[in-house]
């Protein structure tokens, strides 16, 4: 195993998903399938291995959620985390322990982590000015408040975070801040809050991180070098809340941790959850040991919007504390998109893993199959149900199914499903074939240690197209009356393939390997077993591992996204901006607004949002550079008829002249849109 071999046992976590709302695809690629198919791989080669998740049950995603449909946190987080809990299940994402911060014992270790820290004079008490809303009377913290990112301009960051680059912000930080309350502008008021000063901490997190180049991911690193590249700065601990963990000192009545402080703390509750109920010792798990050679290997599995608390925060919290492993790894992943658009909750745009198990009963491991052949590990990605239909159909169907099948009815046809060996068992009697099954492991081996999930799913389907050809190849069906010692031992070899397809599939796809073992009527086999079979072996009847998808069924689910969307336009209360205040028609009419037809667009290289747009004004053909790139496809737009201020200053974008600005409606998601003319107009056309 690498470099990973050399620990004696593993404490593997997923990010712990707020209890405010269902799963979809989007979570199960970032944070839990690669880690439930890493786990799984593990348990396989019988290392010691622990694997840690629940709800993170406090913080404002889950008030606000409560406020939104009118009930209590409580009743959100009860309601939610069996749900989630459900879903997990389902997919057979196989925690040791899911457990819940809103526990006795999550509240009790987030208290003592404090407590620790205060009593080292860790935190820097400090009052100052924090956003308040005077409708509401209540204070602003996280995502309370929203506004632009200073560091990316994006116009939705959170108060503590952007959820676009990454940065981790305070209130004061954003541009324009608006209350998500009232909607207004807030006010500054002075409270006393606990910060934790990142900026001590900086040198040692320098060093630290240093030693990951070349071992944590790209993404990862980057980003952790370009923080601290920024410098950190002291970070609040507590918060002005009325939910959550209780600050634990008298003076700050009122308060309560902040949520990034106690959630990855519910880790190590977790954790120590499960050792009183399987009567292990959570300590091994989380605690350096006096030899670091027993050190467990701690591995963080989270989406790329984690990624400063898991490799900044929270290891300068365990820092601070003393005592515990730090993580070896944290293997995050990009986002996964869906039919060309940002996965949304807001705008229903999402495959909800409980509708998903509705409508495709018994069908997880097709999802989990696709999954993780697209997982954005180096990039985002995107899912698509045409290319759902097309991988269950082609792959899962056309060669893994395929092969099993082939094989098995065969066995049954010619031998009733008897394993008829000359010695004692059978075993894979073919040189070329134990050669390269050898590789596919190795390579296996490999891509799941370097956390290269789509490509080790490659390296077992390669076995399943091995199987196909060395089949079609040794054509028993034919051999069975020429010479029938060859079509045995083919359909032996090929049956012992199977086995190794199985084995392999298990960390993939554990329903189907179960059920394959079931067929070959053999106990699941580990990574390092031997595969045989003996002699007088009965299998067990063929049964069909896959089925089709038919376009009925994936066109039904294209329309529901479709109705979906209009749905939440139709019933959403938008939030209107309020007007701006008059202007004399002069100002107005100063504006030199035509119709113009779009004649070239390609993207701007180096950039997510900008198109590079050639312009039929009718007074000229110029060039736009316009932030639409996350809306539209360059191809779809050549033709269209637009709105164009022509006489808006030339300004150089990105070493593009830009001369004019398309206008563009903005709804309340930051969806843009073409204002463009009803009925086609010549270009040049004057809007007034
Ligand atoms: O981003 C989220 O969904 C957070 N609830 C993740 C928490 S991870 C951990 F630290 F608990
Ligand atoms: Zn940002």
């Amino acid at each position: 195993m690498s470099q990973l071999n050399k620990f004696k046992r593993y404490t593997i976590t997923s990010a712990l998903p707020y209890a405010n709302g269902p799963l979809h695809i989007g979570h199960l690629a970032g944070a839990y399938l690669p880690a439930d198919i890493f786990v799984r791989y593990l348990r396989l080669k019988k290392k010691d291995v622990v694997y840690i998740c629940g709800s993170d049950e406090h913080g404002a995603a889950i008030t606000i959620k409560a406020k939104k449909e009118d009930t209590t946190p409580q009743a959100i987080i009860d309601k939610y985390h069996n749900q989630i809990k459900n879903s997990f299940e389902e997919f057979g994402i196989a925690f040791d322990i899911y457990h819940r911060t809103s526990s006795a014992i999550h509240h009790d270790l987030s208290q003592e982590f404090f407590l620790n820290l205060y009593e080292k004079d860790e935190f820097i008490e400090k009052y100052s000015e924090q956003y308040f809303d005077e409708d509401y009377d209540q204070f602003l913290a996280d995502r309370y408040i929203t506004g632009t990112c200073p560091n990316c301009g994006f116009d939705k960051a959170y108060g503590d975070q952007c959820e676009n680059c990454g940065a981790s912000l305070n209130p004061t930080d954003l541009i324009n801040p608006v209350s998500t309350l009232s909607g207004k502008a807030p006010v500054l008021r002075p409270t006393k809050h606990w910060y934790l000063p990142l900026d001590k901490y900086q040198p040692w997190l320098e060093k630290w991180i240093d030693e990951k180049e070349g071992e944590w991911k790209v993404n990862v690193f980057g980003q952790c070098r370009s923080w601290l590249k920024s410098g950190l700065q002291p970070r609040s601990m507590t918060r002005d809340l009325d939910w959550g963990i209780d600050v634990p000192l008298d003076e700050a009545k009122g308060k309560k941790l902040y949520v990034w402080m106690d959630a990855p703390i519910g880790y190590i509750s977790a954790t120590k959850q499960w050792a009183i109920d399987n009567d292990k010792d959570w300590k091994q798990y989380w605690k350096t040991q006096e030899n670091p050679a027993d050190d467990t290997c701690l591995i963080h599995f989270i989406g790329k919007d984690n990624i400063v608390f898991h490799c900044i925060i929270f290891p300068a919290i365990l820092k601070a504390h003393g005592g515990y492993v730090l993580p070896q790894n944290v293997p995050a992943n990009e986002f996964l998109n869906l039919e060309g658009e940002k996965l949304s909750t807001s705008r229903n745009h999402a495959v909800w893993l409980h509708e998903y198990l509705e409508e495709f009963p018994g069908k997880q491991d097709e999802l989990r199959y696709v999954l993780t052949s697209i997982l954005p590990e180096t990039s985002d990605s995107e899912f698509t149900w045409k290319d759902y239909q097309a991988r269950v159909n082609n792959e899962l169907v056309a060669i893994l199914g395929n092969y099993v099948n082939r094989v098995m009815i065969l066995m049954h046809k010619f031998y009733e499903g008897k394993v008829e060996a000359s010695g004692e068992s059978i075993e894979l009697n073919d040189n070329l074939l134990n050669a390269q099954i050898g590789q596919f492991y190795d390579e296996l081996e490999q891509n799941l240690e370097a956390y290269k999930f789509r490509q080790a799913l490659q390296n077992v389907m390669d076995i399943a197209r091995l199987g196909n050809k060395y089949l079609t190849e040794k054509e028993p069906w034919k051999t069975i009356k020429t010479n029938p010692d060859d079509a045995r031992e083919a359909l032996h070899n090929c049956l012992c393939i199977i086995a190794h397809l199985a084995t392999c599939l298990q960390p993939f796809l554990p329903r189907t390997a179960a059920k394959i073992f079931a067929m070959l009527n053999v106990e699941p086999i580990g990574f390092a077993d031997d595969i045989k079979f003996a002699n007088g072996h009965q299998l067990n009847a063929a049964a069909l591992l896959f089925e089709k998808v038919e376009d009925e069924v994936i066109e039904a689910q294209i329309q529901k996204l479709l109705d979906k969307k209009q749905a939440v336009v139709a019933t959403k209360e938008t939030p209107i901006i309020p007007a701006k205040e008059n202007i004399s028609y002069e100002s107005f009419a100063a504006m030199d607004i035509r119709t113009g037809t779009i004649l070239a667009a390609e993207k701007v290289a180096k950039t997510k949002k900008l198109l590079k747009l050639t312009i039929d004004t009718g007074i000229d053909q110029r060039t736009v550079v316009s932030g639409i790139a996350e809306y539209y496809e360059p191809d779809a737009i050549i033709g269209k008829q637009v709105s164009i201020l022509v006489n808006l200053e030339p300004r150089e974008i990105k070493g593009i002249l830009s001369q004019g600005m398309i206008l563009m409606a903005e709804d309340s998601e930051g969806k843009l849109s073409f204002v463009s003319p009803v009925d086609a107009l010549h270009n040049g056309s004057v809007v007034r």
